[in-house]
């Protein structure tokens, strides 16, 4: 069987009738040793009397008057001399001999038990001396009908067994609703990521409380919920990568024909040429952000941390991004104290840089600043990037690190960004436990703040 509600119910069950069959056991044994007990000793104190009778008065009228007393009783006497010859029986035939044994022991004036298997030998049979303790003249049985006992405890086993079956079909009931109770939810949760599974995203879930099923039944609810989310963002992620591909493709194409089947001067045909091949490096470079992005998002990407000397880095980048900045008459700066160091992946940070550095040359006018000055804090270092370029609108602040989200939506191909720059940018931020901030003011120039961690890399 692999139902978990079968497996638990048997566990449970097992366990508690392990339980209840050890405590019937040792209950049933311990009141019926009790009865016994008490048996023997009433047994034994009867005899004990008869004996302190006749230890005064040891003579033929008071062994017959004991012999008369016990013979209307449940219990019989046989009074012995010292060698074992009956001299008073309560018995009315004397077929009693044999099982007149004595102790082999010296008896204890208290007196003993002589027979007590009470389940296999007609009589318990208990012995008291009679005399002083040096001397015995004689010895007091005493009988009782081991047939009682049975009986009784007969009744007691029926009464057990009653209470067993009753206690068996209790514990039963109360195993299947217990199990069904614990399962259920389960069973429903199966059910829900089942329907989550063939994409029905609105599951309801019963409610369980705020234990470890009330738990997993919220993990489910926000699982379907992020899966929603995800199916959704997938769907518009591939709406724009369709639009934004198509769109450089229209162009080329266009221009292809008009290259084609016009009658062009030949600087025309240089123009539209040029076009083409624009819109082909676009498309490249689209292409490249959108492979960029993909491998961020896969499980397998991989971010190597390590010691990073900041200000080495950073004048790599000065020296083999100046040519950029200066053939549009802009400048780059970089201050940085030295030895400067952070944990970070440096081919990432770089990657980090490069594309901010990037938006600082398209979206600032000629003869710019841009400057990258590093502050170096106790847990964290920053690197914040400062151009004052157009600066970006307030409203769309929060947007600009979305995918392919652009403040000037009309592509001007001098601009020809993808929109995926910031996006890639925020990942491997995020990707290396960093954090990026934004601050800008229109036509006056935006700040981009990196903060990284320092730990690992001592100062
Ligand atoms: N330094 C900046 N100055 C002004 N605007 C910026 C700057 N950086 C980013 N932006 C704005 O944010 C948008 C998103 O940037 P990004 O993701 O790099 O896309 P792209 O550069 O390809 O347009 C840009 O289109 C631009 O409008
Ligand atoms: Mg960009």
């Amino acid at each position: 069987m692999k139902k978990l509600s079968f497996k638990l119910g048997i566990v449970f069950f097992l366990i508690i009738f392990g339980l209840e069959t050890f405590m019937f056991f040792f209950l049933h044994n311990a009141l019926v040793n009790s009865r016994i007990e008490e048996e023997l000793s009433s047994l034994q104190a009867r005899g004990n009397s008869h004996r302190d009778i006749l230890a005064k008065h040891f003579d033929v009228n008071t062994i017959s008057h004991v012999a008369l007393m016990e013979s209307e009783a449940i219990t019989d006497v046989v009074i012995t001399d010292n060698f074992g010859t009956i001299l008073g029986s309560s018995f009315k035939n004397n077929q009693i001999q044999s099982y007149l044994k004595k102790p082999h022991s010296r008896i204890n004036a208290d007196g003993q038990i002589v027979e007590k298997d009470w389940k296999k030998k007609p009589y318990i049979i208990t012995i008291s001396p009679i005399g002083t303790t040096n001397e015995t003249i004689g010895y007091v049985y005493m009988f009782q009908k081991t047939a009682s006992i049975q009986s009784l405890i007969e009744r007691l086993n029926q009464h057990f067994s009653l209470a067993g079956l009753i206690a068996l079909l209790l514990t039963f009931i109360v195993i299947i609703i217990l199990t069904k109770a614990l399962t259920k939810p389960l069973v429903k949760m199966k059910e829900a990521t089942y329907q989550i599974s063939k994409g029905k995203f609105s599951v309801t879930l019963p409610k369980t409380g705020n234990d470890e099923l009330g738990e997993l039944a919220k993990s489910i609810k926000l699982l379907a919920q992020d899966l929603n989310y995800l199916k959704k963002e997938r769907n518009d992620f591939l709406a724009s990568i369709s639009h934004e591909l198509r769109t450089p493709l229209t162009y080329i194409k266009g221009y292809s024909d008009i290259v084609m089947t016009r009658n062009l001067t030949s600087k025309d045909q240089e123009k539209y040429l040029q076009i083409i091949v624009e819109e082909a490096n676009r498309l490249s470079s689209l292409i490249e952000d959108l492979f960029a992005l993909a491998k961020i998002d896969k499980n397998t990407f991989v971010i190597q941390k390590q010691k990073v000397l900041l200000n080495d880095l950073l004048k790599k980048m000065e020296l083999k991004l100046s040519p950029a900045f200066k053939e549009k008459n802009m400048s780059l700066v970089v201050h940085c104290p030295e030895r400067t160091y952070l944990y970070a992946d440096p081919s990432r940070l770089e990657q980090i840089i490069i594309n901010l550095l990037d938006n600082s040359i398209k979206y600032s006018s000629i003869g710019s600043e841009t400057l990258i000055t590093v502050t170096p804090r106790k847990k964290t270092t920053d690197i914040i990037i400062k151009d004052n370029g157009k600066g970006i609108p307030e409203k769309d602040l929060p947007n600009i690190f979305n995918r392919f989200y652009r403040v000037e939506k009309s592509r001007k191909r001098s601009l020809g960004g993808t929109g995926l720059g910031l996006a890639i940018v925020q990942e491997l931020v995020y990707a290396q436990g960093g954090s990026i901030n934004v601050h800008s003011k229109l036509n006056n120039g935006t700040t981009f703040t990196l903060t990284f961690h320092t730990n690992g890399a001592e100062k």
